[in-house]
């Protein structure tokens, strides 16, 4: 049995004392989910996270990291520190990484390995645009993120990470893909492993799904047979929800 995973990314979200709020909150109401809870508060409120989360059933995740180690690279956060802080996911190559900071299939992949290197988590994202869609390229697409940021890794490497599949088109506007998209392009990423690492491989590697999943849609989307839970945006600002969600296997 796969593992069964709800991530919260909370993006550039909440001050202090929001962050503080809704940590206490998913804490308190998290108590009987079968799924394993992940939140991602942005950076400086990781410390108080891990902290909160300590005696629960929650997991500490970081939005990204840089893929070098410590030393001049002014306003970074390394891998390195967030190990220190007992973090123990990383979000890496969202799609707003590579569409804001130009982050490409290379640096992600570097980023990859300095988290396996640490003993940290990846949750490798993955996601065509609207247009690749339309024009029929959306497989190519997810196959070169894919190869370019993860086919360098051993097969012990790769037992080790999480994949998120989010379609750009769906991100923050309430326009889920829909669960035979979802599906499709799940069960092709794990054909992409299985025939790259095996079946067994392609079989154990939990596929989450990210895009305007939410309370209404999660039991649907979670139900899919590829799909092993879901990388949240703007729902998991909203600890009912959030554990709605994770609450819908
Ligand atoms: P939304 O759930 O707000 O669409 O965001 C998805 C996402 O980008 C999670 O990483």
């Amino acid at each position: 049995m796969r593992k069964k995973i709800v991530a919260g990314n909370w993006k550039m979200n909440t001050d202090l004392s929001q962050a503080v709020e809704l940590i206490e909150q998913i804490v308190s109401k998290s108590t009987n989910s079968s799924a394993q809870i992940i939140i991602c508060p942005p950076y400086p409120f990781l410390d108080k996270a891990v902290n909160t989360c300590k005696n629960s059933l929650i997991k500490v995740g970081a939005q990204n990291c840089s893929q070098n180690n410590n030393g001049a690279f002014t306003g970074e956060i390394s891998v390195e520190m967030l190990k220190s802080l007992n973090v123990e996911y990383i979000i890496v190559g969202h799609s707003e990484r590579r569409s804001y900071f130009n982050e490409d299939n290379i640096q992600i992949a570097a980023k990859v390995e300095k988290c396996l290197e640490n003993g940290i988590t990846p949750i490798f994202c993955c996601g065509e645009q609207l247009s690749d869609r339309n024009t029929n390229n959306h497989f190519d697409v997810i196959k070169n993120q894919t190869e370019e940021s993860l086919f360098q890794l051993s097969e012990s490497d790769f037992s080790k990470i999480v994949i998120a599949y989010e379609p750009v088109w769906a991100i923050g506007n309430g326009n889920t893909a829909t669960p035979q998209q979802a599906q499709e392009m799940h069960h092709y990423i794990r054909e992409l492993i299985a025939k790259k690492y095996g079946k067994k491989c392609g079989d154990s590697t939990p596929i989450l799904y990210g895009g305007s999943c939410n309370a209404k849609n999660a039991k649907e989307l979670f139900a899919l047979p590829d799909v092993d839970g879901g990388l949240i945006g703007g729902a998991s600002l909203k600890a009912e929800e959030f554990i709605t969600i994770s609450n819908s296997f």
